[in-house]
């Protein structure tokens, strides 16, 4: 046993990161062979045609010419009202539900998902979100004390599996009061799927359904942190309507994020919005959230929230960032486009992409997968049952030929 000075609740943390891993074998390929030769699926932002990290030009404009005040102050610790107001208007557009909505500012999503897990369930008990989830959702549980446990998000036809999903609530809700769900959609990391409207109703009912039982609490925790890359503005966001007029004991958390939208990853801006039939549910989320900010960072990034505030009051501004921003997407795509065109022609298996930054690959042996693919030079990332693969980050004349390549390293690794 080694010395340990930490609390027994720290002891023996250690976040190992697949991606960090993945990403550190594609730098050291490029080094050596070159950036040309090198295909990197591993990044998680989103890179022009040159491969180069790209950041909104309005965006970047507007920011640089915030004035330096906007950017040093400290900020309110709720966050500039003005910001809020713009993340809850950019989130809904034209579908805003009929209900209470007020919002918090955080670091990032990220920050969003923190409190959340603080504020709404018990210390020890189990948070649920699907079995193809991103990474850190699992560290943001245990570092707060609480489980991560999984339904199966797809069915035998490749649907949303309603059925896991009813009964991972159902039995979570017998053993326990509170129940956060956490749903990243759409356009869900790692596998690019977006619930289509009926489904959402279907997911929806179920909580209805044990809402009945005015004793437990259900928190739907919607991720939405690639929205602004899951198609046309207003048909991804037909879903959040539904949000309205929900049992009190129901509460909708959107885990809004400047990262992806905005381009502003290391800016670290989000904002939690809640969603509630009940005026007190939404004060009391106002106060405790806030008190937890002041707990955890205090106040986060003025100058990023100015510039969305700057952004959104400013019609042209807005619909600049939009024409940009439309054409990140249309690039990325295009490169799905190509890819899954070419898995089907080659055979190659991949799970249902809508939109989004990541498409996923089943695989018995990820690991296995993504060794053999360096003899190729692709770098992705394994994850528990699958690879992933960043087509945020790779050009399309990259993607060509690359399904295929996939496909035989899963045959040359035996499945
Ligand atoms: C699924 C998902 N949720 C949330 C986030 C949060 O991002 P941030 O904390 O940068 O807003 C990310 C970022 O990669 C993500 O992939």
């Amino acid at each position: 046993m080694t010395f340990s000075l930490a609390a027994s609740h720290a002891k023996g943390k250690f976040a190992t990161d697949k991606i960090f891993g993945a990403s550190g074998a594609a730098a050291q390929a490029t080094a050596k062979y070159g950036k040309d030769k090198v295909v990197n699926a591993t990044i998680g932002a989103f890179m022009d045609d040159q491969e180069t990290l790209a950041c909104i030009p309005t965006v970047e404009k507007v920011l640089r010419n915030l004035p330096i005040n906007e950017i040093i102050s400290y900020a309110p610790i709720a966050g500039l009202p003005s910001f809020l107001e713009a993340a809850v208007n950019l989130t809904f557009a034209d579908n805003k539900p009929d209900a209470y909505i007020d919002a918090v500012a955080t670091a990032g999503g990220s920050g969003v998902l923190h409190h959340a897990i603080w504020n709404y369930s018990e210390i020890g008990d189990t948070v649920i979100t699907s079995d193809w989830y991103w990474g850190p959702y699992e560290v943001l549980c245990e570092d707060a004390l609480r489980k991560l446990d999984t339904f199966v998000l797809f069915d035998e036809k490749l649907n949303f599996n309603i059925n896991s999903f009813a009964d991972k609530v159902s039995s979570l809700l017998e053993k326990q009061d509170n129940l956060i769900v956490i749903l990243n959609a759409p356009a869900h990391n790692p596998t690019g799927y977006s619930l289509t409207d009926s489904e959402w109703d279907q997911v929806i009912q179920v909580c209805k359904e044990q809402a009945k039982n005015t004793q437990k609490r259900i928190v739907l925790l919607v991720d939405i942190a690639y929205l602004d890359f899951a198609g046309e503005k207003n048909s991804c966001r037909t879903f959040l309507k539904k949000f309205g007029e929900l049992p009190s004991n129901i509460l909708t958390i959107l885990a809004f994020s400047m990262s992806k939208g905005y381009t502003m990853y290391g800016q670290r801006t989000g904002a939690m919005i809640g969603v509630s039939s009940d005026k007190e549910v939404m004060r009391e989320f106002v106060n405790i959230n806030q008190f937890t900010s002041r707990a955890t960072w205090s106040n986060i990034n003025r100058g990023a929230m100015s510039l969305l505030a700057t952004v959104y009051n400013d019609k042209a501004l807005l619909a600049q960032v939009e024409n940009e921003r439309n054409s990140f997407y249309q690039l990325i795509r295009n490169r799905a486009d190509i890819f899954m065109r070419e898995a089907q022609a080659s055979g190659l298996d991949m799970l249902p992409y809508r939109a989004g930054f990541f498409l996923t690959i089943p695989a018995n042996d990820p690991d296995a997968v993504c060794d053999k693919l360096h003899d190729e030079l692709i770098y992705a990332v394994p994850l528990a049952k699958g690879v992933r693969i960043a087509v945020c980050a790779v050009p399309s004349t990259k993607i060509t030929g690359m399904a295929d390549k996939v496909q035989r390293a899963i045959q040359a690794v035996g499945k």
